[in-house]
């Protein structure tokens, strides 16, 4: 079979037609017209239609009668116009058609288990996750891996147009607080010891800055074994950055400019600069959350003021525990069915608040007039406008009515998709209250409190400012990072105040601390989420349709089948024993990613 110009399936245009061509690519779909049988052939540039005639070309039609989806075939042929009225506009090469001279089977397959044409299938993810290897054959799937291959492209030439050097850091190494489980690893050269996986390279980086290296980039692998959601993956990718004498401005600024870049060249659309910024206390009492989406106006208002001498049991027991009273007007919100009130009800007790009240409802026969309407005019409510209110520990409330502001802007179809709301959630602060109401780090523990603030660190620790930054961007957080301490004495301060004892700080820490005795640059830098960020380009919400080869939302490879038993003689070499397995308890394995 003489061959012709080798050309991509997707390239084919009517100026071709004429010409001699080879194809190599997969049969996405065959027709036969009795006569004439047609076939599209895919690769990951496109696809083209390929007609074998009978009476052009015996042996290449009686081989054709053989293909089936998805067989790797080999085509020789000539280009040529397709008939007026024929054209299909769907397709990039839908103008012309390849006349079949020969047709060569290189490879058969199987049907496979869900259909590769189609993007709007809706497959079971775990059958995708089993055959990724089909699943990324999808034109859908491949688009996302050229996004991503586009965004670290742009992503490199930036960094190094702005003279930061690319290092790369190791994954075998030691915890580094982000807040996440450690994946460990067993050493087999010091039976008992442990490697831990990177959550980030946050420690290695300072040591560079110590090192001199003055800016740093680096499209880093971190491994967190959390609670997985949507956003979140257990293995991920971070764009991770820091920076030597930088203010914030400094930061700011290189990482406008890299994401200005990123979405002109895949978005098309310039991001009007310099981007908002928030305090994070502010988000929170506005928008119920420290990733606050813009791309809707609803507003929570803080009513604890106006309700302060309220004769209302509800508020009044809240206010008396220090507690605080929030709410929000929904735009023509009478029209709420108690139906739908009652949803929101769940919804709020889902999130672990106690409840959620409404203002006109039945209430207010317990509220003053004055009360109601200092209410309606905290939350700019108008009169076709409901207000939903919630009164709570403070977290609570503002965890409650963040869900509201998006359940609302939801249904309601208040979110308008085509933008893109760029800000800084700046400042934040140097600590935080986890679950248990323990004292935790607000980013993590190496970043630096403001300096104003530092005489307040003992008597008022939640209060103290940090040089502290998130990029937030339609509701997802995108990065953080700050500036960091670079003394010793600070450094170990904030250790002992988040309950490190001095034996804990020197072991977990000792070479950082000791780092911090030969020369050290004040520095700080940022890192976000490389698949977040593909995630908003590509259009998904689903953080594996990111990932080549990504684990399940309970950390499983379903293709490898991993994680899996090892050898006893593995275990052996490593010094390890495994302890017989809990019965009935231990660790779900959901039958579906999907599962919590
Ligand atoms: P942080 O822990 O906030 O900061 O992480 C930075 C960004 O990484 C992304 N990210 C994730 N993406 C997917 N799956 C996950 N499990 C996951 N966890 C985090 C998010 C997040 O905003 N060393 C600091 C940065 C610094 O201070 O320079 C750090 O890692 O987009």
């Amino acid at each position: 079979m003489s061959g012709g110009e080798r050309v991509n399936c997707g390239a084919l245009r009517a100026a071709d037609a004429g010409k001699e061509v080879e194809l190599f690519g997969w049969v996405a779909r065959r027709r036969d017209h009795g006569g004439l049988i047609f076939i599209d052939v895919r690769d990951r540039w496109g696809a083209v239609q390929v007609v074998f005639n009978p009476a052009d070309a015996t042996q290449a039609h009686a081989a054709a009668s053989e293909l089936r989806g998805e067989y790797v075939v080999r085509v020789t042929g000539s280009v040529r116009k397709r008939p007026a009225g024929s054209e299909n506009p769907r397709m990039a090469t839908g103008e012309v058609e390849v006349l079949a001279k020969g047709v060569e089977i290189l490879s058969t397959s199987k049907t496979p288990p869900f259909p590769i044409e189609g993007e709007e299938q809706d497959v079971d993810e775990s059958l995708r996750l089993k055959y990724r290897y089909l699943d990324l054959r999808r034109p859908h799937m491949q688009r996302f891996l050229e996004i991503r291959h586009r965004v670290n492209k742009v992503t490199h030439a930036y960094f190094d147009e702005q003279d930061f050097l690319e290092v790369e850091t190791p994954i075998l190494t030691k915890s580094t607080p982000e807040g996440a489980r450690d994946f460990l690893v067993p050493s087999r050269l010091y039976p008992g010891k442990f490697f831990a996986l990177p959550q980030s390279p946050q420690q290695l980086k300072q040591l560079l800055m110590v090192a001199g290296v003055g800016r740093y980039y680096q499209i880093a692998h971190c491994m967190r074994d959390e609670d997985l959601r949507a956003d979140r993956a257990a293995e991920f990718t971070q764009l991770d950055m820091e920076m030597s004498f930088p203010t914030e401005e400094t930061i700011f600024e290189v990482l406008e400019g890299l994401f200005g870049r990123l979405w002109k060249e895949l978005a098309g659309v310039d991001l009007p600069r310099p981007w908002p910024r928030i305090d994070m206390k502010e988000s929170l009492l506005r928008y119920g959350t420290d990733k606050p989406d813009l791309r809707f106006d609803l507003e929570i208002a803080d009513l604890s003021q106006v309700l302060a001498q309220t004769e209302a049991q509800v508020f009044r027991k809240v206010l008396g525990e220090r507690g605080v009273v929030r709410g929000m007007a929904v735009p023509g919100g009478k029209d709420l069915t108690r139906k739908e009130l009652d949803e929101l009800v769940v919804l709020a007790k889902g999130a672990g608040g106690q409840g959620l009240a409404w203002v006109p409802g039945p209430l207010d026969k317990f509220l003053s007039e004055k009360e109601l309407a200092g209410i309606r005019a905290a939350t700019k409510a108008g009169d076709g406008d409901v207000v939903l209110i919630a009164a709570d520990r403070r977290r609570r409330a503002e965890k409650v009515m963040g869900i509201m502001r998006t359940e609302i802007a939801r249904r309601r179809g208040l979110v308008r998709d085509q933008e893109w709301r760029f800000l800084w959630v700046y400042p934040m602060y140097l600590f935080d209250e986890d679950d248990e109401g323990n004292m935790t780090y607000g980013h993590h523990p190496f970043t630096r409190p403001m300096e104003g603030d530092i005489p307040i660190i003992d008597t008022r620790p939640y209060d103290v400012r940090a040089h502290s930054y998130d990029i937030v961007c339609n509701g997802y957080e995108l990065g953080s990072g700050s500036l960091r301490i670079y003394r010793r004495d600070l450094q170990e301060r904030v250790f002992e105040i988040l309950g490190l004892s001095h034996e804990t700080i020197q072991e977990r820490f000792g070479h950082l601390l000791e780092a911090f005795e030969y020369g050290v640059p004040p520095h700080g830098g940022f890192a976000f989420g490389m698949d977040r960020v593909i995630m908003l380009l590509g259009g998904t919400d689903n953080i594996r349709d990111v990932i080549a080869f990504p684990k399940t939302q309970s950390t499983q490879d379903l293709l490898f089948e991993a994680p899996s038993d090892v050898d006893p003689d593995q275990l052996d070499e490593l010094g390890l024993a495994l302890k017989p397995k809990p019965t009935g308890g231990g660790r779900r394995q959901p039958a579906s990613p999907g599962a919590p």
